[in-house]
């Protein structure tokens, strides 16, 4: 059964399916094209990647443009507009928390902006798994929350969601613990338009 946080998270994104994409293509300072890009230079064309927390397929869409790509979400209405917008890719509606893969099925896994609505407690078991799920030497490409927040209910761009993150500190001890290699690791800021303006991500490329 799904977490209760995680169904929370996938509740509100249905409801404000379509705002979160105008609000988030206002953001200032979102640098995904670049980690975008570190993680395609690394792979080959037809690589398998699995894209975590995939929203309405922003970043599917042009990994989709060179690798084979399955795309989770657990929002019904994030995973409809994505298969609209992104053809060529396979959509999964489920929490990717408990997805079940077979070890060693992709050559990267990638998550744009999601695991900050990952409940902390779960995060280090999750990368574990991500890291069952590459090849050895597969790539893991993350922009994670960078506040020391067990839990945070409430009120964001008019719904109600639920965030959860470690400092940079414990994410890089997790990954390390998980069996990752850390090849890239960067500390961006963003201004989003609403609520509180400033956003910070712990953007990390890891090797399995
Ligand atoms: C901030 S949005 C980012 C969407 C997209 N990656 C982007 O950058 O435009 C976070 C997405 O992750 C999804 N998500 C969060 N936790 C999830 C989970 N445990 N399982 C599946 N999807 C999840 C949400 O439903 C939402 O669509």
């Amino acid at each position: 059964m799904t977490d209760p946080r995680t169904q929370l998270v996938g509740a509100g994104y249905d409801q404000i399916a379509d705002y979160f994409v105008e609000w988030s293509g206002r953001i200032e300072g979102d640098q995904r094209d670049r980690w975008r890009r570190a993680l395609a230079e690394r792979l080959p064309d037809g690589a398998r990647v699995l894209e975590l927390g995939c929203g309405a397929g922003r970043d599917t869409r042009l990994l989709a443009e060179r690798f084979r790509v399955t795309a989770v979400d657990i929002s019904g209405e994030q995973v409809d507009r994505a298969r609209a917008n992104v053809p060529d890719a396979e959509f999964v509606q489920s929490d990717f928390t408990r997805l079940e893969l077979a070890a060693g099925s992709f050559e990267a896994v990638a998550a744009f902006y999601s695991f900050n609505h990952v409940p902390r407690d779960v995060l280090g078991d999750l990368f574990r798994r991500v890291h069952s799920w590459l090849v050895p030497g597969g790539l893991f490409l993350a922009a994670l929350g960078t506040s020391d927040t067990e839990s945070w209910t409430g009120d964001w761009l008019g719904t109600t969601m639920f965030f959860s993150s470690f400092p940079p500190e414990t994410s890089r001890r997790l990954l390390v613990e998980a069996g990752f290699q850390l090849l890239l690791d960067e500390i961006v800021t963003t201004i989003e338009p609403e609520p509180d303006g400033e956003g910070q991500w712990h953007w990390v490329l890891a090797e399995a």
